[in-house]
């Protein structure tokens, strides 16, 4: 069976959860902490190489200001809960998106975690916080741009090779599989030119609910999807048997 090597994920349903019990939304949030942290228990189990989780986007932070400082919150009481558990079980955490617009009490805890982690070689936990896919198409762009200016880069040598190395997780390969919950069907501005590839896989279930059963069907279903990256089926074959 193919496992997915990389597995991107959108958490969503969480306040649909909550309100489906009258309960307020942040009880949804909490309730979709405890799920990403089963998850990434069973991630580990299955020895799957990394996860990244959408936690905050750029477009959250016109959420209710006080539904924005309630999830301030809970990242920073997750990361300090957790991070000690993510170490001994030799997760690597690591967090893209512009981090500068959150406080300096999370920006410490999120260095925190990061640095503690960073020479572990299990799970790769990668956090999207203040992400969106279009800032890291800028910020790739801009970094090339001054690699123009300082006359280290011509312009004929921009190539995809050239842009993806600027990209958020320029180490890691493009995901695999992407997991949504929660019914929708759309990326909502998460990575959009690591997806070029990327097998889509869509739930309605709501994140809270989303278990180690749900990411096993979810992998499941990738490793029977014919991945062909512009080929034809004839051509994969042959591949695979050579
Ligand atoms: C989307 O559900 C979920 C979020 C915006 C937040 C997800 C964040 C966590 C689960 C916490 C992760 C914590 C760390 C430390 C990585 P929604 O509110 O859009 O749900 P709805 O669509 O039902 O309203």
């Amino acid at each position: 069976m193919t496992k997915p090597e990389h597995i991107a994920i959108i958490m969503d349903g969480n306040g649909r959860w909550a309100k489906s019990k009258g309960l307020p939304r942040v009880a949804g949030h909490r309730a979709g902490v405890k799920t990403l942290r089963k998850l990434i228990e069973h991630a580990v189990k299955l020895r799957l190489n990394a996860i990244t989780v959408f936690a905050f986007s750029t477009e959250n932070w016109q959420r209710p200001e006080k539904e924005v400082d309630l999830l301030m919150d809970l990242f920073i009481s997750a990361l300090e809960s957790e991070v000690e558990d993510l170490h001994k079980n030799n997760v690597k955490v690591t967090f893209i998106g512009d981090r500068s617009a959150f406080s300096s009490k999370l920006q410490n805890s999120i260095n925190q975690s990061e640095s503690l982690t960073i020479n572990n070689n299990g799970l790769s936990l990668n956090v999207a916080a203040n992400y969106s896919g279009r800032w890291d198409i800028i910020q790739a762009l801009q970094s090339v741009a001054s690699e123009i200016k300082s006359n280290t880069l011509a312009i004929d040598e921009i190539n995809e090779l050239q842009v993806a190395s600027k990209l958020s997780l320029a180490n890691h390969k493009d995901p695999d599989l992407f997991i949504r919950t929660g019914g929708e069907q759309r990326i909502s501005n998460y990575f959009l030119w690591q997806t070029a590839y990327t097998e889509l896989y869509f739930t309605e279930t709501l994140w809270p609910d989303f278990d180690s059963t749900q990411l096993e069907l979810a992998i499941d279903w990738f490793s029977n999807r014919e991945r062909r990256f512009g080929k034809t089926p004839e051509q994969v074959a042959q591949t695979q048997n050579q």
